[in-house]
């Protein structure tokens, strides 16, 4: 195992990724580090949100990831790479089949569960580095006005060993970037799909014109959505053009 191996363990800080993103001003880290925390004062989420989660309770962590395989044209992978990995270690976890909804957010009973927020630095158009920053509800019960959202403890009444399920979620993420590595894509794309929230069902979505109903059959490797409507026509979109209704 390489991710994990070097593991930094912070009390508090404002954010795991940013603390990573200063450590790689000052250094070079070996490829698989990851950076921990019990508390962010500044947990981000995507498209600038907050990532908010009570002291102690959830893992808050960033994996620093060497991507010299990956190029802008399907930096995407590395997203489906590490999203199947998490839900398929939530999964193993909890007992529960879980979903990744479009495009890297982590569902078991429609709920969210986990998210990531993955920050790429570019050499050219290779991927140097990629900062992997993962959080997952765990022992939280609590979400006060939060919609829509579970931890591993509401769904199985119990608490959970923080580390224990890091271990599982690196050990998966492992296998499915080693998979990456070695340019297995036909997989990732296959199991990405697979555990894709409404792949393959007709579904009602809303999007900038309004409500619109089709059936996911594709992500692309830049991440780009391929929605087939009812007339058979392909319509693409992008990150915020499309929302689900659950
Ligand atoms: C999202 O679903 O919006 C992504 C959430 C990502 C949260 C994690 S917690 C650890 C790392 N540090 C951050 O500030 N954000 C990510």
């Amino acid at each position: 195992m390489f991710i994990g191996n070097n593991l930094i363990e912070l009390d508090v800080v404002d954010s795991t990724n940013n603390y990573a993103a200063n450590l790689l001003v000052q250094t070079k880290l070996v490829s698989g580090t990851a950076i921990m925390t019990h508390f962010q004062t500044g947990g981000r989420g995507q498209r600038g949100s907050d990532w908010i989660s009570e002291p102690g309770k959830n893992l808050l962590f960033s994996i620093v990831l060497n991507g010299h395989f990956i190029n802008s044209e399907n930096y995407f992978l590395l997203s489906k790479a590490v999203a199947v990995g998490i839900n398929e270690a939530l999964e193993d976890v909890s007992g529960k089949t879980g979903f990744v909804k479009w495009p890297n957010d982590i569902y078991i009973d429609q709920k969210k569960i986990g998210g990531i927020l993955i920050e790429n630095q570019w050499k050219g158009s290779l991927l140097e580095v990629a900062i992997v920053g993962i959080g997952i509800n765990v022992n939280q019960v609590n979400f006060d006005d939060l919609q829509g959202v579970t931890s591993l403890s509401l769904l199985g009444s119990k608490n959970y060993d923080l580390k224990e399920v890091m271990a599982k979620v690196f050990e998966k993420i492992e296998f499915y970037y080693n998979l990456l590595k070695r340019g297995d894509i036909n997989q990732i794309n296959h199991i990405y799909f697979n555990h894709l929230m409404f792949s393959n069902e007709w579904k009602t979505y809303d999007s900038n014109n309004g409500r619109i109903e089709g059936k996911i059959i594709e992500v692309k490797e830049n991440g780009l959505l391929v929605l087939k409507l009812r007339n058979k026509e392909l319509m693409t979109f992008e990150f915020k053009e499309l929302s689900f209704i659950l």
